[in-house]
């Protein structure tokens, strides 16, 4: 994101941020300063939520009064409604600090009677925020087409430039307007900016798209986020990796009754309490997902095991130089010593192959006898811990050394063995592999999706089945786990 600060322009007098971050971060600061901006969307699409956020986090946040004008809610719908969501609007206009305009009858009073009660309400009160909800609603009740022209630069010129008061425009638009774009309209030609709302669906799962499709002085980068309404308005912006500035060492997950724990907070509640015990795993992974990002999700659950003592196998995906998975352990701050004695890491045998006491090399060329000889690192560190041991599985490698009927026919087996164990079994499986993907699918027990959409990555669970979750990078503990915010 790049934003052009107007010359001369102070940049935090310059921007009302919307309050919603990810928005603000790819506006560079947010909506330019004493603008109008549309926010046009099909019915539940949210509109009426993104607007309650603006006014909200821009009193609590920025001390910005606000006021709501409304020709369609009452005042009593909203307030209670809103409180769902997080937003305590009663407790604002009892502190002074906001406003609720029922403006039901304007029909009846007429135009220039709403615009001057408007327009007062605004100057009286020293409203920085405004939102008319809706436009299209108070549009019915214009006479003659020009009324709202007029409506619209007086609004533009005395409220948003003569008051420095930004204003919301909601435009009620058809839902199919979404997909064969939208019909413009005057007040999209006025306004500073359009934000568009829009819902859809994605891996037969809903989402949700805010499009900014008009920013005035704004050359924006990214103008497609995903957003959810869970607690609230929050929008996401393409993934980022980030770095941990203060490492520390990976904190066990505790187990739910009945579970392993994923090693995540956020990946445990998403697949209501983690991995069963004894339970087959897929992760099937999508085109364009990087190492960092599946090892969001896969590390934890190795990092858990081994810091509670349990024992771990690992056979890598192709192409993935091994030694990573010692960084990623050293990294989490676990010692030499936890690593040498309860992780293994199965490498093909190779020229330069460097043995250090966790490496385990294998010919790759008969399955049945490096399955035995996998038995028995198992076996051995089953006795070592007392305790079932996860195994965690890059099955692309597993091909490219046995052939896809091998391979399917031992983790068939495999999985057998898991269930008698108790142990867990993760299956990694890279992009390439849809028949085979429905054929692990039905051995496992659990299966997760990650997939990539305009930059973002998200994260489901089709066994059991869950909505789309947006995936970041938390690194607020001083090591990376998943952050998963579900869209709904
Ligand atoms: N507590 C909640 N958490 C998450 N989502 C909710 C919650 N309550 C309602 N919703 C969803 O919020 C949506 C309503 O959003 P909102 O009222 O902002 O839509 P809108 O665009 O203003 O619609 P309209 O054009 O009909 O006024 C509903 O579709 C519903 O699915
Ligand atoms: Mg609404």
């Amino acid at each position: 994101m790049v934003r052009i600060p107007l010359k001369g322009c102070d940049l935090n007098k310059c921007f009302i941020p919307s309050g919603v971050e990810g928005l603000d971060s790819v506006l560079g600061g947010g909506f330019p300063s004493k603008s109008l901006i549309v926010l046009a969307g099909c019915p539940g699409v949210g509109k009426t939520v993104f607007s309650a956020h603006f006014l909200y986090h821009g009193c609590v946040d920025y001390g910005d009064k606000g006021v709501y004008v409304s020709f369609a809610e009452s005042r009593e719908a909203f307030y209670e409604n809103m409180e769902s969501f997080g937003y305590n609007f009663k407790k604002l206009e009892s502190e002074g600090k906001f406003r609720f305009l029922d403006l039901f009858t304007v029909k009846e009073e007429g135009i220039p009677a709403v615009v001057e009660h408007i327009l007062k309400e605004v100057a009286d009160f020293g409203a920085k925020r405004l939102v008319i909800d809706s436009f299209t609603a108070l549009a019915q009740a214009f006479r003659e087409p020009h009324e709202k022209r007029v409506f619209l630069h007086t609004v533009l010129g005395k409220i948003c430039r003569l008051q420095g008061c930004t204003t919301l425009l909601i435009s009620e638009k058809p839902c199919e307007a979404e997909n064969n774009g939208v019909n413009f309209s005057v007040e999209d030609f006025v306004a500073d900016g359009i934000i568009h709302l829009k819902r859809g669906y994605l891996a037969h799962r809903l989402i949700r798209e805010l499009e900014v499709f008009k920013m005035r002085g704004a050359q924006i980068l990214e103008t497609k986020l995903f957003f959810t309404l869970k607690n609230g308005f929050r929008a996401f912006s393409s993934f980022k990796a980030k770095t941990v500035s203060s490492p520390k060492r990976f904190q066990p997950q505790p187990d739910a009754p009945g579970f392993y724990s994923t090693g995540s907070p956020d990946m445990d509640e998403m697949l209501n309490g983690g991995y069963p015990r004894g339970a087959p795993v897929l992760i099937e992974i999508d085109e364009n997902i990087s190492m960092l990002q599946y090892h969001l999700i896969v590390v934890p659950t190795a990092l858990n095991f081994i810091t509670q003592g349990r024992g771990v196998i690992i056979i890598p995906s192709a192409g993935i130089d091994y030694r990573i998975v010692g960084r990623r352990a050293e990294e989490a701050g676990l010692t030499s010593n936890e690593v040498n004695n309860l992780l293994r890491l199965c490498v093909k045998d190779h020229p330069g192959i460097k043995l250090e006491p966790y490496v385990v090399a294998f010919k790759g060329v008969n399955i049945l006898e490096d399955y035995a000889a996998y038995l028995e690192v198992e076996r051995e560190l089953m006795e070592k811990t007392g305790q079932p041991i996860l195994r965690i599985t890059g099955v692309d490698m597993l091909i490219d050394n046995y052939g896809a009927r091998g391979t399917i026919s031992i983790l068939k087996v495999d999985a057998t063995k898991i269930r008698e164990t108790g142990g867990l079994g993760i299956m990694l499986l890279k992009p390439g592999y849809p028949k085979l993907a429905k054929i692990l699918g039905s051995i496992a027990e659990v299966h997760v999706k990650i997939i990539r959409e305009h930059g973002k990555v998200l994260v489901y669970g089709v066994k059991p089945r869950t909505n789309l979750h947006i995936l970041e990078m938390d690194t607020s503990k001083g090591y990376a786990l998943p952050k998963l915010t579900m869209i709904m």
